[in-house]
């Protein structure tokens, strides 16, 4: 079952013609889809020649093949991870139990709720990097941009196979509104805040993959547990492919702060505006905005929609196999709780803090990136340090919503907060400036001047491979 059918219509390992119904609800949902591509896609690239990777196996060596594609000739399918007869559920109330393999009635509503909460983000992030097209800083990064959108395409596919397989009229109604909803439109939003961020820079659209597409990364490692199979076995495939935005996001940034690391030692006490550069002041801003924007995506600190995901066996946590208790019935979690504008230290029942849980392991790799462009700087002799803000700054969901903190934690005033916030934030100038430096660069092999060459080529083709044919 490992291998992709590429004859059909709609290119599947799940053996789509032995169910008729399913085939021909999906084949009537397919141009829809293609029409949404058309109209929220990218933007004027649609009839251009991208060399981009298709999946043909979900075996975890050789899965892909590279080659030159029109995007709307790209062949979206459904691919899952082959079943484990022997899967159980591995956490929760039903610990121990056979996975199942068709939606238990009593979770229907959660799951299609948690199924179709992932699916929504997937056109969103296509929608917000729509028009980077436009201005990219050469053709490798134009293509890895391509990549990425038409994997979010993909995954979109992957959430609306299961919500028709699974959930009936409702699944399919559900499958319609995600071609629907719209990133930022005020009156037909996407379901979650980031989602409707504009990110209209390569600055932001490198923050976007390293921090969002990494919120992608653990909900996605927390639904691969789900005690429902075939929800599993499709997130582990996207995974697969997820990997590859987090890796467009960390080496895009590391390769924006190499450029000015260069700047900097070419020109000691110059602004590398002046040379095309972006400094780094500037980039940890924008770090710090897509950073908090998207420690929100894990919804509140304490929540019982968590602990009910993960009593039924729904939502498990990253890595659920690393833990001893399955169940968490005993546990606490040390939650720092804010009461008043102050921080509180209290014990919540592990199962209420599921949400904080995912967060931990979020932090943590986030803090891996940091790391690692902190090594550039190293490296290039430049005194300057990135940090991650702490997860109390700047946020929107949660306890802390509504209070002010600073990039260490602690609580403001209003007033030092609006004092201070351009230090931390973009501002209208930053995005201003940045915006300016978005000259798209087309040549084979040159980039724009504020971000470096990348260590390698896609697929190990030499630097100048023309990965888009313009
Ligand atoms: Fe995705
Ligand atoms: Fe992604």
């Amino acid at each position: 079952m490992a291998t992709i059918d590429y004859t059909q219509k709609i290119p599947n390992n799940v053996d789509l013609t032995s169910d008729k119904r399913l085939q021909r609800a999906l084949e009537a949902w397919q141009p829809n889809y293609l029409e949404w591509w058309a109209q929220m896609g990218p933007t004027d690239f649609n009839t251009q020649d991208v060399y981009l990777r298709t999946a043909v196996s979900v075996d975890s060596d050789g899965w892909a093949v590279f080659g030159h594609v029109r995007m709307p000739d790209y062949r979206w399918g459904i691919f899952l991870e082959p079943r484990d007869e022997k899967r159980i559920v591995g956490f929760g109330d039903h610990f121990g139990e056979p996975a199942w393999q068709q939606v238990p009635g009593e979770y229907r509503n959660w799951l299609r709720r948690l199924i179709v909460t992932q699916a929504d983000t997937e056109p969103a992030s296509v929608e917000q990097q729509r028009l980077l097209g436009h201005n990219a800083p050469s053709l490798y990064d134009l293509r890895n941009l391509f990549q990425v959108n038409v994997e979010e395409g993909r995954h979109l596919w992957a959430m609306v196979y299961l919500l028709h397989t699974y959930f009936g009229k409702d699944g399919r109604e559900e499958a319609e509104e995600l071609l629907q909803r719209r990133s930022g439109n005020p009156d037909h939003p996407r379901i979650l805040g980031t989602f409707n961020e504009p990110c209209e820079d390569w600055l932001s659209f490198f923050c976007f993959t390293m921090f969002t597409d990494r919120d992608g990364k653990f909900q996605l490692l927390a639904l691969a547990e789900s005690g429902f199979d075939p929800l599993a076995r499709t997130c582990r495939f996207m995974l697969t492919e997820e990997a590859h935005h987090m890796f467009v996001g960390q080496t895009g940034v590391g390769r924006v702060i190499q450029k000015t690391c260069e700047v900097m030692k070419a020109h000691p006490g110059k602004n590398p505006f002046e040379y095309g550069a972006i400094p780094l002041e500037v980039i940890q801003k924008y770090i710090s905005f897509w950073a908090s924007s998207s420690t929100d995506l894990y919804g509140a600190e304490v929540s019982s929609n968590s602990a009910n995901f993960f009593r039924s066996g729904l939502k498990g946590r990253a890595y659920e196999d690393r833990y001893t208790d399955h169940k968490a019935l005993e546990g606490v979690y040390a939650f720092e709780n804010c009461v008043d504008g102050r921080i509180v230290k209290e014990d919540v029942p592990l199962r209420n803090a599921m949400n904080e849980v995912l967060r931990d392991e979020y932090v943590k790799d986030n803090e891996k990136g940091i790391v690692y462009w902190n090594k550039i700087c190293e490296k290039a002799g430049v005194e300057f340090r990135f940090r991650l803000p702490h997860r109390r700054f700047n946020r929107r969901i949660g306890v802390y919503a509504g209070h002010r903190f600073d990039l260490d934690g602690n609580a403001l005033d209003e007033a030092t907060w609006n004092q201070r916030v351009g230090d931390w934030l973009p501002t209208e100038a930053d995005r201003a400036k940045i915006k300016s430096l978005m000259v798209p660069c087309y040549k084979p092999g040159q980039f724009a001047s504020w971000i470096a060459a990348p260590a390698k080529g896609v697929n190990d083709q030499p630097a100048e491979f023309e990965y888009v044919k313009l």
